[in-house]
């Protein structure tokens, strides 16, 4: 009789239909360690560390869309370069939003994820909807850059101190050395050379 009962219940909790819309208490607040991880480091490093690297997280998931827009918007006689390069460096920013996002998870923080938490957070200007001419895109993305590049120094230096030395590696390895390289190949398309007609030295400004 006792197993009837319990094998009716459990066929009233038996159903092929999904359950959902279904909601509960976050298992783990934003700005928070779990508390004991076997890394060797202390939670206040942890701690510290979580909260910068979302803030350089925060700066690169805008940069990585600043180079999505300037994909999609780039316009003139560079159209066809700049089109691929910009989607190129976006899969590089694509892969250090990862890196970085995964070093504070396995940090035992809460990774930084949505568009509209990201814009509340990034130090990097926000650009307008609508589209710009080439130099300033470019110009955009370098000031981006330089954003965070210096971000990744700082954090760099006291990763060190405090003794995290995988964030000191992702962060000068990974994302200072891919943003630097970035750079170049984006100032390069600022210098203003000819690009059909040599100047002649009498053209040239102070020629004897
Ligand atoms: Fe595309």
């Amino acid at each position: 009789m006792a197993k009837k009962q319990i094998d009716a219940k459990s066929a009233d909790h038996i159903s092929a239909q999904p359950r959902l819309h279904q909601r509960a208490r976050e298992i783990q607040s934003y700005g928070t360690v779990n508390h004991a991880l076997p890394l060797e480091l202390e939670e206040p490093v942890r701690l510290e560390m979580t909260e910068h690297l979302n803030q350089l997280l925060a700066d690169t998931m805008t940069l990585r869309d600043l180079y999505k827009k300037s994909h999609w918007q780039v316009a003139g006689p560079t159209f066809y370069q700049l089109h691929l390069l910009f989607d190129k460096h976006h899969d590089e920013q694509a892969e250090l939003v990862d890196a970085i996002a995964e070093r504070i998870q396995l940090l035992g923080g809460v990774s930084i994820a949505m568009a509209a938490d990201v814009a509340e957070t990034t130090q990097i200007e926000r650009p307008p909807r609508g589209r710009e001419e080439v130099p300033v895109q470019l110009s955009r993305l370098l000031d981006a850059h330089q954003v965070i590049i210096r971000e990744t120094r700082k954090l760099a230096r006291r990763a060190s101190e405090l003794g995290d030395d995988g964030t000191n590696d992702l962060v000068v390895s990974e994302v200072l050395r891919r943003n630097e390289l970035q750079v170049w190949f984006l100032s390069e398309h600022l210098v203003d050379v000819p690009l059909v007609k040599a100047e002649e030295p009498s053209e040239i400004v102070g020629a004897a």
